[in-house]
């Protein structure tokens, strides 16, 4: 049954994978799409990328971080239930092509849906690299899953209690430093995908981010996602998610993503407060 929650595994206490039923939608996507659901039918519209596309089973794979009230609502569904709708697949794909040697930057959940990317860049002919950071040992994920297809995986968690200890942006130096890079693409919070664009920038390696700004609507209709790229104005949900990391005006994104801080801490704060009544 479409929409329905099949499988649910909990990757840390506020990261959750969701295997859902979507046979239409998965027989269609490409790696570096995203979705746009509804949890229920009085929610708002939250857009997720596609963690995996299974169109044989007709499934995706969806990690939802909890950060608010939709993503908290999401994370407490379990195996059976239904979301409400599921929009997609939306955005276009990430432009697959064989360059040669790859480097791949996952940050917080972002190491997620850079498998079908990673995994479509590899099956391209390139020669991959991942490499993923977090706070400590305990914080990172998807390092098997990125190994299944990666020629290396290399880590890096700020306390040290892994790999490298410091930043992904130091791995990703040493790594186009030794044996080079002629395609980089990131996926992460907006400061990472920043700073890895300032780390390749100097080399004049293509860059590639998948940028999260707020949307509404995710049709190009509301203008609620509009990034600056190179100095033009596009839409992140029609014209991305995947843009020139070089050419986006990061701080512009940065302010746009605080809008509605206060309103959406507010939300949180009835949806907790609700909790709390009906416990
Ligand atoms: C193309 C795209 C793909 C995404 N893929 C994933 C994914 O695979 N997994 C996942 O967990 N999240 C993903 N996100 C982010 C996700 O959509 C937001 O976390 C979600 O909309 C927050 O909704 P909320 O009601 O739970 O929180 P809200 O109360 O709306 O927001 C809570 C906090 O999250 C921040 N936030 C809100 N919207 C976004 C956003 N679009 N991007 C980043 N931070 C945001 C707010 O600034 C705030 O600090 C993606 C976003 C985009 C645009
Ligand atoms: S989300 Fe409305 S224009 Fe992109």
């Amino acid at each position: 049954m479409a929409n329905k929650i099949l499988k649910k595994q909990a990757l840390r206490s506020d990261l959750f994978f969701f295997t859902v039923a979507a046979p239409e939608i998965a027989k269609k996507a490409k790696a570096g799409q995203f979705v746009v659901v509804r949890v229920d039918e009085e929610g708002e519209r939250i857009p997720l990328s596609l963690a995996r596309i299974n169109p044989e089973e007709g499934t995706l794979g969806l990690v939802v971080q909890t950060v608010g009230v939709t993503s908290t609502k999401f994370s407490e569904l379990n195996e059976g239930d239904s979301l409400s709708d599921i929009a997609g697949p939306m955005g276009h794909q990430t432009p697959i092509e064989n360059y040669g040697r790859v480097v791949l930057v996952g940050g917080g959940f972002g190491a997620a849906p850079m498998y079908p990317i990673g995994k479509a860049l590899k099956e391209a002919g390139n020669t991959v690299t991942s490499v993923i950071g977090a706070r400590s040992a305990d914080l990172l994920i998807y390092e098997d899953e990125l190994a299944e297809f990666s020629d290396q995986v290399l880590v890096s968690t700020d306390d040290g209690s892994k790999g490298h200890k410091g930043l992904v942006t130091e791995v990703l130096k040493q790594e186009i430093e030794t044996n080079g890079a002629d395609f980089i693409m990131a996926i992460g919070p907006a400061i990472m995908m920043k700073f890895v664009a300032l780390t390749t920038k100097p080399y004049n390696v293509k860059t590639f981010v998948s940028l999260n700004p707020i949307m509404v609507d995710g049709t190009g209709m509301c203008g609620a996602c509009r990034v600056s790229v190179g100095g033009q104005t596009k839409f992140g949900c029609t014209d991305g998610p995947d843009f020139d990391g070089h050419l986006v005006d990061w701080d512009l994104l940065m302010s746009r993503q605080r809008t509605y801080l206060t309103e959406e801490k507010e939300a949180m704060e009835r949806h907790e407060c609700n909790c709390v009544h009906h416990s």
